[in-house]
Formats: C-alpha cells, sequence, structure tokens
C-alpha cells in the first residue's frame, strides 16, 4: 500500500514511523509512505498557508490553494509515485469525521493507495472539504492540536492489516475487536511472578481447551468491559450459553 500524507509539520511523523512494526513493513516494502509539506505548494514570498476566517471569529483556516495544489501534483505520474487515480480516498483528519474503528481500518486496508490530509488550526477551507476531500476521518471524541497524530493512527491501524506486515497470515485475527469482541488476557514467562501464578490450562497443552478458556475469557472482558459491543458480535451457541453463566454470576453478586 502507498500512503501521501499532507501536513504543515512533515517532521512530526519520522520518529513513529522509523520503528518496530511499521520500520520494517516499509523496510520490506509491504507499506511505502511519503510526507508531503503543505507549505511547499504555497506560491507568493512568504508561502502562506492559513489565514484569518472570513466573517471574524479566532483562529486560522487553512487555505485551499496549496491543499489542492500539494494532491493535484499526486496526481502527476512520475516513476517513484505512480498517478493517483480518481478511485483513491482523498481523507481529511478531523473531529467531525466518522469515527475509526476495526471495521473502518479494514475498508481501507483494501485500497492500495490513501492519500491523508492533515487539518490544524480551526480548520480547512469548506472547499476542501466540498471539492477534494472524499472522506472524513477522527479518531475519537475529543479535539487534538492537528491531524498528524490521527493520521499516524491510521497509518498504523490499517498497516497491521496488509497480508504480510504482521507476519503471519491471519495474526491480526484475534485482536480485540477483530471478531467484534475484546481480546482475553495474554501470559509470558515465568510460570510465577511474585506468586502469581499462569492459569493452569494455558500450560496444560490442550489445545482446544485453551482455545475455548481464550474464547470464554474474550467474552468475559467484553461483558465486563464494553457488553454494547455484543450487539453486533458473531455468536454461537456455545458463546450464548456462557453469556447466560455471565449474566447469573452477576445477578448472584447483585
Ligand atoms: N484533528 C483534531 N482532532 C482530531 C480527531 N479527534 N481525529 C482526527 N483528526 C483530528
Amino acid at each position: 500500500m502507498r500512503v501521501d500524507i499532507l501536513s504543515l509539520f512533515p517532521e512530526m511523523f519520522s520518529a513513529y514511523l522509523n520503528a518496530s512494526i511499521l520500520h520494517r513493513a516499509l523496510e520490506s516494502g509491504f507499506l511505502q509512505i511519503k510526507v508531503h509539506n503543505i507549505r511547499d505548494f504555497a506560491t507568493g514570498k512568504h508561502h502562506i498557508t492559513d489565514e484569518p476566517p472570513y466573517g471574524g471569529g479566532g483562529g486560522m483556516i487553512l487555505k485551499p490553494e496549496p491543499i489542492f495544489a500539494a494532491v493535484e501534483s499526486l496526481r502527476v505520474q512520475t516513476p517513484d509515485m505512480g498517478q493517483v487515480g480518481a478511485q483513491t480516498p482523498v481523507i481529511l483528519l478531523t473531529p467531525q469525521g466518522r469515527l475509526l474503528n476495526q471495521a473502518v481500518a479494514r475498508e481501507l486496508a483494501g485500497h492500495d493507495r490513501l492519500i491523508l490530509l492533515c487539518g490544524r488550526y480551526e480548520g480547512v477551507d469548506e472547499r476542501v472539504r466540498q471539492h477534494l476531500v472524499t472522506d472524513e476521518i477522527s479518531i475519537g471524541d475529543y479535539v487534538l492540536t492537528g491531524g498528524e497524530l490521527a493520521a499516524l493512527v491510521v497509518v498504523d491501524v490499517v498497516a497491521r492489516l496488509i497480508p504480510g506486515v504482521l507476519g503471519a497470515e491471519g495474526a491480526a485475527d484475534g485482536d480485540s475487536h477483530a471478531q467484534g469482541l475484546l481480546e482475553g488476557p495474554h501470559y509470558t514467562r515465568p510460570e510465577t511472578f511474585r506468586g502469581w501464578t499462569v492459569p493452569e490450562v494455558l500450560r496444560s497443552g490442550h489445545a482446544a481447551k485453551i482455545l475455548r478458556w481464550r474464547r470464554e475469557q474474550a467474552l468475559r472482558r467484553t461483558w465486563e468491559r464494553r457488553p454494547e459491543l455484543f450487539l453486533s458480535a458473531d455468536l454461537d451457541e456455545e458463546d450464548r450459553q456462557f453469556l447466560r453463566v455471565l449474566a447469573e454470576e452477576q445477578v448472584r453478586r447483585t
């Protein structure tokens, strides 16, 4: 996958992208990321990228011309870039966008190219949203100082869904949210730490029992922390039976 990120602060990205799994994905070519400075597309002596809003009010608004010019530059075919087609999403990171979740991440991972536009200050000129942007994404109901962290979050969640990035095929399948549930607990060595011992079933070597235990732990954790996820989770009869046990447990406790 190829991702172009447009930002006024391109220096914000390198530390995160140059470590761990994303670094490996970039090195091995599963992922290509190019960060473009919006200021490079601003004209005039001062390369102005933002101005006060028409009608008054506080803050600064990102001007449309440099942003249009930056996206349009990606439509020009160059050997290392390839061409941006009409179907390439141009995604504005904004607290007004649709909320990112694992289903949205899977949808984005289905594209071979994404353009991420990082807003800053009070926002972007409305004509950018209306005539350039094709999608708007928020990473949560809070306001960041700009879209850069949100763009990194999008890159991160999408990258780990690209086949090969996590190594083993299907490595992301057991993640929290991948099946509509939270994941259960994990343990590693030592077997006993400060008197706390790893559950016996995990040391039993009994694959089927371990699978069932993990499923029940995922159901229990989801029940305790995010019960609303059950509204859309994919459950079988055995899961439902276990949820009845959890419900009875809860009734007994209250
Ligand atoms: N820019 C500022 N806040 C944001 C958020 N919550 N999500 C995406 N982009 C943002």
